[in-house]
């Protein structure tokens, strides 16, 4: 099984466990946000098995199944974001600005690579050239950890 997709299901199970103790309308709105963006972390584990591929055959196969699946991932990368601008409102409605300081730190900064997640996965999608195509990428592992840090700490 591939391993970012264990560390996926860590996490979300991770934020499933702090929504069950503390369970709020915001922090389900950040439970579903969470799901979408996962589910769209995983394109890349579907990329790297065909890139480690030798049988073409198999590599044409699942490259057609990734075609199938892009539609969903561009509608869940914003459904995802969508939740997740949901999330930080009910926060700021439920909350004083200075008792979440830290949460709104690492919140904020998830908020802002989510963002540039999804801008440069629309860049991509126009034009694929080999920066863009890293750009996503990089930018798709550092929201990961961002996130964790965010949900975890
Ligand atoms: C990509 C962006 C974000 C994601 C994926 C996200 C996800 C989550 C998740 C899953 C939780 C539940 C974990 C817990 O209760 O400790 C949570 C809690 C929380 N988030 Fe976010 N969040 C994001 C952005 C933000 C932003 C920008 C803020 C700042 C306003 C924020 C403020 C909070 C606070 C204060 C909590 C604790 C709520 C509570 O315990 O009642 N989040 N977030
Ligand atoms: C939550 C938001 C998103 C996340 C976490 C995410 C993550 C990813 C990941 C990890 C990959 C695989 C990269 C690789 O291994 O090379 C990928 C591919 C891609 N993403 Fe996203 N993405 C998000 C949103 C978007 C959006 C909103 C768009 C377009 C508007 C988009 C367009 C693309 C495209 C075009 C590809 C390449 C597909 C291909 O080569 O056939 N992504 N994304």
């Amino acid at each position: 099984m591939n391993y970012w997709f264990i560390l996926n299901a860590v996490l979300f199970m991770s934020a499933v466990m702090l929504y069950i103790r503390d369970s709020s309308v915001a922090v389900l709105m950040a439970v579903c946000g969470l799901a979408f963006i996962l589910f769209n972390w995983n394109m890349h584990a579907i990329f790297s098995k065909i890139r480690n591929l030798d049988n073409r055959n198999e590599r044409i196969r699942i490259a057609g199944r990734a075609r199938k699946i892009m539609p969903f991932h561009v509608v869940s990368g914003i459904v995802g974001l969508a939740f997740i601008v949901l999330h930080i409102l009910l926060i700021y409605l439920r909350y004083d600005v200075t008792y979440m300081k830290f949460k709104a730190v690492s919140g904020g900064v998830a908020f802002a690579v989510l963002s540039a997640v999804v801008v440069s996965g629309y860049l991509r999608r126009k034009k694929a050239t080999g920066k863009r195509r890293l750009a996503h990428l990089y930018l798709s592992m550092l929201l990961f950890w961002i996130m964790a840090l965010h949900i975890i700490w």
